[in-house]
């Protein structure tokens, strides 16, 4: 074993606490409307984890769960209330919507000062041109990570693996602005390992358990690994782990019947890398705790506003 484990816990810790800090010397409660879709068994998960760390730095957060079949007409209409309602600070619609629903409409109907996803084209767009936005919260995250470890970003040159507009595209802006020399890979990328082979800093969020192999990583090279992957054949886990870690991996399987794991081939990436984000237990903690950091920045400004 070679790298360092980048664990999200410790840096994910101290933005919720000094989060909590803030909230604690307002003279109010920044409030969090939490949109769930349907029963997407990760997606109820992932909301759970969201309401409880806002409970945990003083965010007062409300669940809002609708039908499977809500129309995309009746989902808009319960955003403009929440969007209208002077109370509500902060707007997150979980993904994924069901397919009858159009992503974009929906994400462009919050109010871009509430929208603490940083997904309204608004953000978006100000994101891009280097001006103080609400960014979406993962790449924030790795950002704050990188930063926090100590990880010089500046002249690095940093690849990024995928170009979703939640992940990668906003990821590649942000080391931009850091001043990172920035590449984006993508599946229509030619000889994609010999591009990320080059990379001071990998970043990959493709959704495709393991892609990224020793053949593909530089070097002492950081690899911060933003995928989410179910492993559900528990032979495939020896291919992923070896030693204390795969027993710990089966033992997890046996009570669970899956495994989560990242893009990054976790066996092979220890051996090359010099840091690592382990999943789960990396990148995915950031994103809740800049979640927190975005609704307290929601709710100070648009309320320095009113
Ligand atoms: N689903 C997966 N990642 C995200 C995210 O960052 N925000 C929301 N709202 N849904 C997600």
């Amino acid at each position: 074993m070679k790298a360092c484990i980048l664990s999200g816990k410790p840096v994910a810790e101290q933005i919720k606490n000094e989060v909590k800090e803030e909230i604690r010397k307002l003279d109010f409660r920044p409030v969090l409307a939490v949109i769930r879709v349907g029963d997407d068994p990760a997606s109820a998960i992932y909301v759970k984890n969201k309401i409880k760390a806002a409970e945990e730095v003083g965010i007062v957060s409300e669940h809002y769960h609708f039908a499977e079949e809500i129309s995309q007409e009746e989902l808009i209409k319960e955003i403009d209330k929440l969007n209208e309602n002077p109370e509500i600070d902060a707007i997150l619609v979980q993904l994924p919507l069901p397919r009858h629903i159009e992503e974009k409409e929906i994400f462009r109907r919050i109010d871009y000062r509430k929208d603490v996803d940083g997904f309204h084209p608004i953000n978006a767009g100000k994101l891009f041109q280097g001006r103080s936005s609400l960014a979406p919260c993962t790449p924030a995250g790795v950002i704050e990570l990188l930063k926090r470890n100590g990880i010089q970003i500046k002249q690095k040159h940093a690849v990024v693996v995928g170009r979703s507009n939640i992940v990668g595209k906003p990821m590649a802006i942000l080391l931009l602005r850091e001043d990172a020399t920035i590449t984006i890979c993508h599946s229509q990328t030619k000889n994609l390992f010999e591009i990320t082979r080059q990379a001071d800093i990998l970043v990959v969020a493709v959704g495709k358990a393991g892609f990224i192999r020793s053949e593909g990583i530089k070097e002492d090279a950081v690899v911060v690994d933003v995928g989410i992957n179910q492993i559900k054949d528990e032979k495939k886990l020896g291919e992923f782990f070896d030693g204390e870690e795969l027993e710990k991996r089966i033992e997890i399987f046996e009570r669970r019947g899956t495994v989560v794991v990242g893009d990054v081939n976790p066996k092979e990436a220890m051996q090359k890398a010099s840091f690592l984000t382990p999943v789960p237990g990396g990148v995915g903690l950031l994103t809740v705790a800049m979640l927190m950091k975005n609704t307290l920045k929601a709710a100070i400004e648009r309320r320095a506003n009113l």
